[in-house]
């Protein structure tokens, strides 16, 4: 088995006891949604690039990326539990589909050490030339990633195990750290009037304002890290707030009617003006940021978290060749936005082929999504003892259900689970439901499909099926 290998995106990769990503996940790679200019996944994307016009952007980095890049880099300890074979998809022991956006923060760091004639990594090199916008960025100093990120999960509406992330990062000279944030804010004013004027034109959309409701909080579990100031951290954090408000209420407020809803559902509804749009920073754990928050918004009349943030680690700018800078990261989903914005109902949407989805979207425009007929559904229900000795993990299951049926398992639930009083075995019942976005099934194919699941799982995971 140590000789085979797998080609992913072109590139070949030695297979080992690791490898657990499945040919169905291995598809997915490649496919560029977010460069897809009518896609709504991409027209999220560019209005984000909108609030940080001064920001180098990268969109093609290769989703398979050293443990050390998503992990050790990012100061995640060796047993965290994002690692493990079950959350994560792995291609071999050194290389993996990344599971965030963060796994690109240090060696793009390291590509700006490089134009500063810091380090001439290969590497640092290949990834400049990816770059957009490097010259406003003040050589990449402050950059954006936008990325497919891979997670295995469960599967339903809202879950797909793969999903897009934007990351967000700053850096400041700590000599210049009050001026360098000075000259943040005043472009972010520029950005407003802007917005402002466009809006008030009739350019679309609606005007929103940010209201924080809560401050951010620092504790002792959510500390300043020792080699900071409090005073460097203030700036940090208020340029960092600032950055991300800007960026939410510019995104959220493209979308006119769904935007109307939420001074109706809000506490601070008012008739005139600006509507509200209420942000929350709830204290968060990152390995890499300290502190950190996650960011929700409250909106269409619950609060979303949307975003994770925080003070970069100063050992990840140190170990980057820069440890002359202090910064700030978010990493923002964008799906969730997205589905909301254009009234997206399933997640698997994004990933249709079908002119009906994709023919209803214009770049730079928010529409609400029109459902074609919903095509009927199928369900069957599989049941098994587990086996008695080895470990049954649900991804696992999850995993080989859509390696089979790939994304015509619309949603699978375990509806039952039951411990044999005597011979102290469980089994489970899972009921799947088959359903295409673009047409109608037949029961005798999702026979076939449900018949060869049964086959495999036995092979696999020694169930004895009921
Ligand atoms: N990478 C984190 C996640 O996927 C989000 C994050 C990014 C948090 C940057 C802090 C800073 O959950």
């Amino acid at each position: 088995e140590s000789r085979r290998k797998i080609k992913v995106l072109g590139k070949d990769y030695a297979v080992d006891g690791w490898t657990n990503a499945t040919e169905a996940i291995l598809s997915k790679t490649g496919s560029n949604l977010i460069n897809i200019p009518s896609h709504p996944l991409s027209i999220v994307k560019e209005q984000i690039y909108k609030s940080f016009p001064n920001f180098a952007y990268y969109e093609k980095i290769d989703p398979v990326v050293s443990t050390f890049d998503n992990f050790e880099s990012l100061c995640f300890p060796k047993d965290h539990p994002g690692r493990s074979k079950t959350d994560t998809y792995y291609i071999n022991q050194d290389m993996l589909l990344r599971t965030h956006s963060s796994a690109h923060q240090m060696e793009i760091l390291k590509a700006g050490s490089q134009i500063n004639g810091l380090n001439n990594e290969p590497r640092s090199k290949h990834l400049l030339g990816l770059a957009r916008n490097l010259e406003a960025s003040l050589n990449n100093e402050r950059f954006l990633v936008a990325a497919d990120v891979y997670r295995r999960d469960e599967i339903d509406a809202s879950h797909y195990p793969v999903f897009h992330q934007m990351e967000g990062v700053a850096t400041f000279d700590r000599k210049r750290l009050a001026e360098e944030a000075k000259e943040s804010e005043n472009i972010r004013n520029g950005i407003i009037k802007r917005e402002n004027e466009s809006k008030a034109s009739g350019g679309g959309g609606n005007k929103l304002e940010v209201v924080t409701e809560d401050d951010t909080q620092i504790s002792k579990d959510n500390p300043i890290q020792g080699e900071h100031s409090p005073e460097e951290v203030q700036i940090l954090i208020k340029d960092m707030k600032e950055s991300m408000n800007i960026m939410v209420a510019s995104v959220l407020g493209m979308g006119s009617t769904i935007t109307a809803e939420n001074s109706r559902n809000s506490k601070n509804a008012s008739s005139s003006g600006p509507q509200k749009l209420p942000v929350r920073w709830i204290e968060a754990y990152f390995p890499f940021t300290s502190p950190s928050w996650e960011m929700e918004v409250w909106f269409q009349g619950k609060w979303l978290e949307i975003c994770g943030c925080g003070i970069v680690q100063q050992s990840i700018m140190e170990r980057s060749g820069r440890p002359d800078r202090v910064g700030w990261a978010f990493g923002f989903g964008l799906e969730r936005l997205a589905m909301i914005l254009f009234g997206i109902p399933d997640i698997r949407l994004f990933w249709s082929k079908d002119p009906r989805f994709l023919d209803q979207f214009q770049p730079g425009k928010i529409s609400t999504f029109k459902s074609f007929s919903r095509h009927p559904a199928c369900t069957k229900d599989v049941s098994f003892w587990l086996p008695s000795d080895a470990q049954f993990h649900e991804n696992d299951f999850m995993d080989t259900v859509r390696e089979i049926a790939g994304d015509l398992a619309e949603d699978v639930k375990l509806i039952d689970k039951f411990k044999h009083p005597k011979t102290g075995k469980t089994s489970h019942c899972y009921r799947i439901n088959y359903c295409s976005m673009d047409r109608n099934v037949t029961n005798e194919e999702i026979n076939k499909i449900q018949n060869e699941l049964r086959q495999v799982v036995t092979d696999k995971f020694g169930v004895e099926l009921r």
